[in-house]
């Protein structure tokens, strides 16, 4: 990346798909259905779980690599239904400008310790993850 900025959209998406930054959200469903031969019945509740499916093998090749080349489609912000997240441009905008005004000031930043993950059930998020900074030379 700091060879080529111009991968930093697709490594934000990759993120994303391996990352996402919610384990789940519930629904109620609002008809009767089926699910890959499971029934739903109007008025069940069910939970869309994002890693799961950013990490579906019968959709991506070697699901828990993480590749800059993937440049995927995910379900990180919801799977484009009614509820999908209204704030997807402006994280994506946050996530592209974090990665790279953090690149320009401390392109030999290194992860030092131990990546600490939120206890949570619902946040697929890190508490902390120690790292050291070395301004550009
Ligand atoms: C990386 C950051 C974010 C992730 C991973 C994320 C993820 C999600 C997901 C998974 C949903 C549910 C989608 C569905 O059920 O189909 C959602 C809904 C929503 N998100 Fe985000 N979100 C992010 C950032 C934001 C930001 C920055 C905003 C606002 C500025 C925002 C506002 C909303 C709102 C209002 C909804 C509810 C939409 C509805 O129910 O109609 N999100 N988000």
């Amino acid at each position: 990346m700091l060879d080529d900025p111009s991968l930093v959209p697709a490594v934000v998406e990759e993120s994303l798909r391996m990352f996402p930054a919610f384990a789940h959200f519930g629904r109620t469903a609002t008809k009767d259905t089926e699910l890959h031969g499971q029934t739903i019945h109007k008025g069940d509740k069910v939970v869309m779980w994002y890693p799961s499916s950013n990490r579906d093998e019968t959709r991506y090749e070697d699901p828990d690599r993480f590749d800059v080349t993937r440049n995927p489609e995910h379900q990180a912000f919801g799977a484009g239904g009614r509820h999908f997240c209204l704030g997807t441009a402006l994280a994506r905008l946050e996530l592209r400008v974090l990665i790279e005004e953090t690149l320009a000031r401390y392109p030999e930043m290194e992860i030092e310790g131990s990546p600490q993950f939120v206890e949570s059930p619902f946040a697929n998020q890190l508490k902390t993850l120690p790292v050291r900074l070395r301004p550009a030379a």
